[in-house]
């Protein structure tokens, strides 16, 4: 019999240690080590032969991956013009962000063309079908269970062979019955999804698998469980918005910068066409601090409002506090402002914040936190029709950014007149649509000029050298 080996693997990055340690040796994370007991293997191969691979080139004939289209656009262009047959997907998120809500609502679009089978773990069959019944699709021909053991569910499917699609809601509660180790432990997550994900090759059904994310932000099970399957998306978005944004981690059939928005509303997740006029719904007029950053999310451009508070510091150590936006960009940004531009945040607190629970991980949007910050500091409002994007450089020189004629086009379709924009590269000429009016800004002094010298703040001595 094989003898049991007790293991400590750590949480955030799969590397098993032989003995506890409070910091990770691999990925020097805290606290990440849990300990399971694991079945000794004999190590190495022994004598045995094994039969020859056969080589061939790179030229030759290759099979399309035959995709699905859910008709849920914004799901369908996210993994990169609809799921791909076979495919195993691992959608991530935290408790409550809708993730079972939008399988179901997945589910229920595909099953007109194929045979779907949700299997839950963490709600029993009544409660699933409350669920459907607020969604409104009670009528749809879905195979509903309610189970944990993968042996049992892997004999059924192994036996269903019209299958086309396959959800797993949650990983976290699935066991394998061979391991000792609880539901949701490192190993029971793995061999759980390795198990699943093999007969979903074998019989060419899609497998969506929900992973609950931990309070670290890794899909728990840990990271591991992102190198076995092709595709991961993140369902994020801030529980008090009711905008919910699907995100491509990876994926192996399709791009990864693509974004789907949807709405939350209180009889399911509706699909957000043109996220902009969304996010910039909320936008109370002219007020300072606030700046329009037109960005681009996949193929899409996206108008986001940031917002900016700039306030005296009433502590020693100013508070720095940034919602949807890097931290240590902003104080990259707010060290080239103070160095390059002598505007004093040093004994200022500062609130960054990007509108609607949006995140924003372009460069390109330096040059917008830029003008909400100074138009805080110097609490003048820019004024709403202007749209803003360009990259800082540690010496303030603006940088031009990619795809700026799609930025003015999206820009001049929500009504928007003025763009602040870094100027074009030297040797690309790109056509200007000529309704905007733009004003280059080359240097962060280009956008502080902007704004006028008297302002209430500096009046006030409030730190504007
Ligand atoms: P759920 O899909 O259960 O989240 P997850 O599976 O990611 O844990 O969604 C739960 C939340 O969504 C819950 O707080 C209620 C809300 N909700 C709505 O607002 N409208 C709806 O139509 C549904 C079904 C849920
Ligand atoms: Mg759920």
């Amino acid at each position: 019999m094989a003898k049991k080996i007790t293991k400590f693997i750590c949480g955030n990055c799969g590397t098993s240690h032989t003995k506890w340690v409070g910091q990770c040796e691999n990925c020097h994370e805290w606290n990440t080590l849990v300990q399971e007991d694991i079945e000794n293997i004999p190590k190495g191969l022994g004598h045995a032969q094994g039969t020859q691979i056969e080589f061939v080139g790179l030229k030759g004939k290759m099979d399309v991956a035959p995709r699905v289209i859910s008709n849920i656009n914004e799901f369908d262009r996210v993994c990169g013009g609809g799921v791909v047959l076979g495919s195993a997907i691992l959608v991530g998120g935290d408790p409550g962000i809708g993730k079972s809500t939008l399988l179901l609502q997945l589910v229920s679009q595909v099953s007109t063309k194929a045979r779907c089978i949700y299997i839950s773990g963490e709600e029993s069959i009544d409660q699933v079908r409350i669920r459907a019944n607020r969604l409104g699709l009670f009528e749809e021909e879905i195979s509903l269970a309610s189970a944990t053991n993968v042996r049992d569910i892997i004999s059924t499917l192994e036996k269903a062979n019209d299958v086309g699609l396959v959800v797993i809601d949650s990983i976290q509660t699935m066991y394998v019955d061979t391991l000792d180790s609880a539901p949701g432990t490192i190993s029971q997550v793995r061999t759980s999804a390795q198990e699943l994900i093999r007969v979903a090759k074998k019989n060419n059904f899609t497998l969506l698998l929900v992973g609950h994310v931990t309070k670290e932000g890794a899909i728990a099970g840990p990271r591991v469980l992102e190198h076995i399957v092709d595709t991961v998306l993140y369902f994020e978005g801030d529980l008090s918005h009711q905008f919910r944004i699907l995100r491509a981690i990876k994926n192996r059939f399709g791009p990864t910068d693509e974004i789907g928005v949807f709405e939350m509303t209180h009889s399911g997740l509706t699909e957000v066409e043109n996220p902009s006029a969304l996010f910039l719904g909320q936008r109370r007029g002219e007020t300072s601090g606030a700046a329009v950053f037109a960005g681009i999310e996949g193929s899409r451009t996206i108008l986001v409002e940031i917002e900016a508070l700039v306030v005296p510091s009433s502590f020693g150590t100013p508070r720095r506090a940034v919602v949807g936006w890097d931290t240590g960009r902003l104080s990259v940004i707010l060290a080239v402002l103070e160095a390059r531009c002598g505007l004093q945040f040093g004994n200022h607190d500062v609130y960054l914040n990007v509108a609607g629970g949006l995140r924003i991980s372009e460069p390109a949007a330096d040059l917008a936190v830029a003008a909400a910050l100074i138009s805080a500091l110097k609490d003048e409002p820019i004024t709403s029709e202007t749209v803003i994007f360009g990259e800082i450089g540690l010496s303030g020189e603006v940088r031009p950014v990619g795809q700026m004629d799609l930025r003015f086009k999206e820009a001049q379709k929500l009504g928007f007149t003025n763009a602040y924009f870094p100027g074009h590269h030297q040797n690309q000429k790109q056509k200007i649509n000529k309704s905007i009016k733009t004003k280059e800004i080359r240097h962060i002094g280009d956008l502080i000029c902007l704004f006028s010298i008297t302002s209430t703040k500096r009046d006030k001595g409030l730190g504007i050298a």
